[in-house]
């Protein structure tokens, strides 16, 4: 279980997992997308989208472990405005990650040539293939990106601001909980 004052090891290791595999994503995504017409490039993209329907998996078990389970309280003394904007970053990048991955599943199934979950299994289309569909859809994936690493900025400056200039325990709770 969680205890009052820490995550467990399947909260911390859901964060952590996720945390690697964002960054491997938006990696290959940004890499495909540079690289020439090749059926490389076509394995990359697969390999993308493959990952990107697998992180969404793993953001929904993710919520459900959340919601059925007790979550740590903000440090002693962190005041309103803290505790908000803590609430705030944390469900936009919640929020993001699944719209991110849904315009991304948007833009696959709008594009011409369909394509297999990790080349095992031919994905359904969400949508009808559509030029247009497409061209809205990865410029909406893109700009979600951009405004999601944004906020990780905001995440990963305020973990770091926890542990070097308040000296709280936010950043050890979520890296090996507490004993
Ligand atoms: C957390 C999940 C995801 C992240 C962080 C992510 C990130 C990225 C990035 C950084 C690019 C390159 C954009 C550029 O350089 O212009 C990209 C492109 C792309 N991604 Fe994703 N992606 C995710 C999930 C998905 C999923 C689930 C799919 C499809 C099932 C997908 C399909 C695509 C497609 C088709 C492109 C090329 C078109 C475009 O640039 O929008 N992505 N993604
Ligand atoms: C793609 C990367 C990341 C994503 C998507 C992400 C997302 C999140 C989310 C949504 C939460 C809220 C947990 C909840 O209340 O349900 C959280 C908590 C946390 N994250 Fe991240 N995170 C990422 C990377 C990082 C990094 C690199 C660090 C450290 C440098 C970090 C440190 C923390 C800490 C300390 C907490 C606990 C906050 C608290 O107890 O209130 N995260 N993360």
């Amino acid at each position: 279980m969680n205890t009052n004052r820490s995550w467990n090891a399947v909260a911390r290791g859901l964060h952590w997992l996720m945390a690697v595999l964002i960054l491997l994503q938006g990696l290959v995504g940004w890499i495909a997308q540079e690289m020439e017409r090749s059926p490389a490039r076509v394995d990359a993209m697969t390999f993308h989208k493959s990952l990107g329907l697998t992180l969404l998996l793993l953001l929904l078990l993710r919520l459900a472990w959340r919601w059925t389970h007790p979550v740590p309280p903000p440090p002693g003394g962190s005041s309103t405005r803290e505790i908000r904007l803590a609430r705030l970053t944390h469900f936009a990048l919640y929020l993001l990650v699944g719209a991110i991955a849904l315009s991304g599943w948007v833009a696959a199934s709008a594009y011409v040539v369909p394509w297999k979950l990790w080349w095992l299994m031919r994905m359904p289309r969400i949508v009808a293939p559509d030029k247009a569909t497409y061209d809205l859809a990865s410029g909406v994936h893109d700009a979600l990106v951009a405004v999601f690493l944004a906020i990780l900025a905001v995440h990963v400056a305020a973990a770091l601001w926890h542990h070097f200039v308040k000296h709280d325990r936010v950043l050890i709770a979520m890296w090996r909980g507490e004993r």
